[in-house]
């Protein structure tokens, strides 16, 4: 099994020695989870607002009774580094939360700088990563970055089925977990349960906390595996070319990303603007007639229905999404993004759009 070698960095030396792998069920469970660390009413600062998936990271450690500090950026960008660095001045955070790519819009947050920035203003402050959407196509140098915990799921670009999420956590999170005083808040996602079944596999013993979703862990074996087998350098350098090569054909096609500008774009997804006078429900069926899916859209401003599989089909919004990691980008022999590329103005063209 390779789940404990799994190193998000391409520097080899800055990998999986110094944080340990807690695996559990579903990402969300993973954020649930972080809550072991400090227990009630914790004051955290949550990055990247007015997305998706940051607002219901903050939404379920509120439910657990943090108490959240939310920092506002317009729709296509990110809050910047001086506002950052304003709120953390402002009040003392005992976690800031980061939601590394947000899968509904494509923004990118530089974890780099937000890390280098708390361990400058405000170093006690642990840094929390969401990285279901970046793990394994955006680069991530855990210790170097000054990260305490990425937490992240097998369904994105480790290409595996959903239904496991993985937590690579600081021994500084761990310390102050284990020093922790407050009464358990969870049963199943608690980390005292889940750290000796990690510990054990780790010296090859067997432990049982819960029966293991065994078929998503040798899946998960198998990709890493396969992962593993090049260099990350060139995974992530392979990731960012066929983003270039989206946006580039997007911007040809005269169509706008929802990300304002290049360095706070994803480079395993693109947002796009459905260009003015062409309707959703017209456009993405066309295209998956060529055995293409695009997402519809799922920020709640812009989309109507905010589920992540009701938005698979959600034909009201007015953008859609195109995912570009993994075996898509990996594979060039596949084709699958010029293929994609290719029915997207074909579906354009058939739904009477013209660029002008
Ligand atoms: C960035 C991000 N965070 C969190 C989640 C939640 O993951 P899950 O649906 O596995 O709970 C997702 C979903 O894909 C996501 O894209």
């Amino acid at each position: 099994m390779a789940i404990g070698k799994l190193n998000l960095s391409s520097s080899p030396e800055a990998g999986h020695s110094d944080g340990i792998w807690l695996l559990v069920i579903s990402a969300k469970r993973a954020m649930k989870r972080l809550y072991s660390i400090q227990g009630k009413w914790s004051r955290m600062l949550s990055v990247l607002t007015r997305r998706y998936f940051a607002d219901s990271f903050a939404e379920c450690l509120q439910i657990y009774g943090a108490n959240v500090t939310q920092l506002k950026a317009p729709i296509g960008e990110r809050p910047s580094l001086a506002q950052i660095e304003e709120a953390l001045k402002a009040k003392s955070y005992k976690l800031i939360t980061i939601t590394h790519v947000d899968t509904s819009t494509g923004v990118l947050s530089d974890v780099k700088a937000i890390g280098e920035l708390v361990q400058r203003v405000s170093p006690d402050t642990l840094v929390i990563v969401d990285g279901v959407c970046s793990v394994g196509c955006e680069e991530i140098n855990f210790t170097e970055w000054g990260l305490d915990v990425v937490l992240t799921a097998s369904q994105k670009a480790l290409g595996v089925p959903p239904g496991l999420s993985l937590l690579l956590v600081s021994p500084r999170a761990i310390k102050i977990f284990q020093e922790r005083k407050g009464p358990e808040t969870s049963y199943f996602a608690s980390w005292r349960k889940w750290l000796p079944i990690m510990q054990a596999y780790e010296s090859r013993k067997p432990m049982y906390f819960a029966t293991p979703p065994v078929q998503l862990i040798y899946a998960l074996n198998t990709s890493l595996k396969q992962i593993l087998q090049r260099p990350l350098t060139d995974r992530f350098a392979a990731h960012k070319k066929a983003s270039k090569m989206v946006k580039d054909y997007i911007e040809k096609l005269g169509l706008k990303t929802l990300p304002t500008s290049r360095a706070e774009s994803a480079n395993g997804m693109t947002a796009v603007w459905v260009p003015n006078g062409v309707k959703l429900a017209d456009l993405l069926p066309k295209i998956a007639s060529k055995q293409v899916v695009f997402a519809g859209g799922l920020h709640k401003e812009i989309a109507s229905i905010s589920h992540l599989l009701i938005a698979l089909a959600n034909f009201s919004a007015k953008y859609f999404r195109i995912g570009h990691m993994g075996v898509s980008v990996t594979d060039a022999e596949r084709n699958d993004l010029q293929k994609a590329l290719d029915a997207l103005k074909t579906g354009l063209s058939e739904v009477g759009w013209s660029q002008h």
